[in-house]
């Protein structure tokens, strides 16, 4: 069942959703060679905690943390832990967090201190793959619209797509309907409505599309063991268009 949110439940998955945005300024801070992933994990803990919310993530399926750290051919859900982020990393930081009932879901990835030039497209090309899938949100259009742009776009660039994990709705429930994956064939799927919410999540590598899952049953790694880039964002579709919710306080002046 895919829910369409009213106005009230829009504006609390914003509040949500700018929290989401102030954990992640917050964590970004911290981000630098010598931290602990798990030093991260307590900052957001805090944070959120702080604001009178929960990390949506923790004890989620039994997930063990607050955020998911995931660094170089790690592509999603590391666990936070003693590892020790260093110069050259790139550093995937997903976070959840639950506000009055509603949650918000957001990943953005770092680069810290010095990487090779791929690398770097690989990161700055996965920010843009999720803005040019975003971009094909409106009502009326098609799910798979949003998976064939950012496809396209990653294998113009020689960069491969994850197909094992995809995006979501996100409401009272930090998954729920429909699936949104990074693939597929525009003008198919699931007809987007106003008032719908999906976070949209390219998770894209510059090796192989393969991946495994650790010993841990949750960290996805690539199978290559080539770097691994994630962005994500939880939107509202709208009329014309999409509104960004777990961007920057100061986008919600400019309408
Ligand atoms: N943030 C992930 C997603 O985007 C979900 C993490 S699930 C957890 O769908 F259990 F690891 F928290
Ligand atoms: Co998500």
């Amino acid at each position: 069942m895919i829910s369409i949110k009213s106005e009230r439940e829009i504006k609390l998955m914003r509040e949500a959703g700018i929290l989401n945005f102030m954990t992640h300024e917050e964590v970004k801070k911290h981000i630098k060679a010598g931290v602990t992933t798990k030093e991260l994990d307590t900052i957001a803990y805090n944070f959120i905690s702080s604001h009178n919310a929960r990390p949506s993530f923790l004890n989620y399926e039994g997930y063990p943390a607050s955020i998911c750290v995931s660094i170089n051919d790690e592509v999603v859900h590391g666990i936070p832990g003693d590892r020790v982020i260093k110069n050259g990393d790139i550093v995937s930081v997903d976070i959840g967090v639950e506000l009055h009932g509603y949650h918000s879901d957001a990943a953005r990835t770092y680069i810290v201190g010095e990487v090779s030039r791929e690398v770097r497209n690989l990161v700055e090309n996965t920010e843009k793959a999720l803005m040019i899938g975003l971009s094909k949100i409106k009502e009326g259009a098609k799910i798979g619209d949003i998976g064939a742009a950012i496809s396209e776009f990653a294998h113009k660039h020689g960069l491969s797509v994850v197909e094992e994990l995809v995006g979501h709705g996100v409401g009272t429930n930090v998954h729920e309907d429909p699936d949104v994956p990074n693939y597929g064939k525009a003008g198919t799927g699931v007809t987007l409505k106003a008032g719908m919410v999906i976070a949209v999540e390219p998770m894209l590598n510059l090796g192989e599309r393969y991946v495994y899952m650790h010993d841990d049953d949750w960290t996805i790694s690539t199978d290559d063991e080539l770097p691994s880039a994630h962005f994500e964002h939880t939107v509202l579709v709208t009329k014309d268009g999409y509104k960004i919710l777990t961007g920057d306080k100061t986008s919600d002046e400019k309408e």
